[in-house]
């Protein structure tokens, strides 16, 4: 794997070692930055799309988080509880609906660059490798190292330690083949400063780019900022970012370069929880309190012919 160090602020010392199944070893990084418990999210994403790849009715087969969760030597039921069956499967829509936006950006950029923020210990690359894309993994110091160890990249890999809040992650990257940026499960953890800096700087950097990102709903960013719970029981730490539909548009007004802002619609999945994913826009209760999947396209809007809709994935303006 190759490895680029932004040496981006984000200082970390070697706290001690757990070792894995199969003999590897895990060193558990101590990290002094302004983001403590964020980097375990990652675990609880990967035990969520585990279980759910686990069931033979599974709405998202991911053979390589089965894997990890089996082999990582994390007491995951410990930390994170019994996996519930609905947060797996919301979990695993929400990665199969990015899935859907990266195949199908590949079908119009079958040779462009992915590069997937804050990515933790996702398997995507995997699940949607067309082989021949390029892959850039962006995250902390901790989740890298990690990442390095348990989940070895090939050729079309690259890992970038940095934090996003930096942008020098940016330097360097091809552009020729078409970019696509995923952000998922990441901005919620930022400040809203810091999203708009962040979709302004990709929107410079990468001219006719797509980006596509996941968000909570204000109330809930509000909700984790007091300490509450997250969906299972599990404490999430605090999301200072949330955003409501009608904020799409003022994002997309807020930063010229982006051309268009639309809502992804959520693959369907199965039984209530599968119906109330995709279908949440639908329903009083929650149109205006629920997560959203927004792709921004930056600049050059006469590239939108690029991007024929698939049968399945809807968007919404
Ligand atoms: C909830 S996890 C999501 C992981 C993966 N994208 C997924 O969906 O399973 C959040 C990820 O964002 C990373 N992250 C949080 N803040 C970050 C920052 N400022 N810069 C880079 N990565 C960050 C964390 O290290 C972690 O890997």
């Amino acid at each position: 794997m190759t490895e680029w160090d932004a040496d981006a602020g984000v200082s970390y010392k070697r706290r001690g070692s757990l070792r894995l199944f199969g003999g590897l070893v895990w060193k558990v990084w101590e990290m002094s930055t302004d983001l403590p418990g964020v980097s375990e999210t990652s675990l609880w994403t990967l035990y969520h799309r585990a279980a759910e790849a686990g069931r033979t009715n599974t709405v998202l087969p991911d053979p390589q988080a089965v894997r990890l969760v089996s082999e990582l030597c994390f007491p995951f039921r410990e930390h994170f509880g019994k996996p519930r069956a609905w947060v797996a499967q919301a979990i695993a829509l929400r990665a199969l609906t990015f899935d859907r936006v990266v195949k199908q950006f590949l079908t119009t950029h079958p040779d462009g660059t992915v590069i997937a923020l804050g990515e933790g210990l996702e398997t995507q690359f995997w699940r949607v490798d067309n082989g021949r894309v390029q892959w850039i993994t962006v995250d902390l110091a901790d989740q890298i190292e990690l990442r390095r160890q348990v989940l070895p990249h090939g050729p079309r890999q690259v890992a970038v330690t940095c934090d996003v809040r930096d942008h020098r992650w940016m330097n360097g990257i091809h552009s020729a083949g078409g970019v696509l940026v995923t952000a998922q499960g990441l901005l919620m953890y930022l400040e809203h400063d810091h999203v708009t800096e962040l979709i302004t700087a990709c929107a410079e950097a990468f001219p006719g780019a797509t980006m596509v990102f996941d968000t909570v709903s204000r109330r809930f960013s509000a909700r984790s900022r007091r300490g509450g719970k997250g969906p299972g029981g599990y404490r999430l730490p605090p999301m200072p970012w949330g955003m409501d539909p009608p904020a799409r548009r003022e994002l997309q007004a807020s930063i010229p370069a982006v051309s268009t802002a639309e809502e992804v619609a959520w693959a369907p999945g199965r039984g209530l929880v599968g119906y109330l994913t995709s279908h949440a826009g639908q329903v009083p209760q929650l149109r205006n309190n629920r997560p959203l999947i927004t792709r921004l396209r930056f600049g050059r809007t006469e590239d939108e012919a690029e991007y024929p809709k698939p049968s399945g994935l809807s968007s919404r303006p």
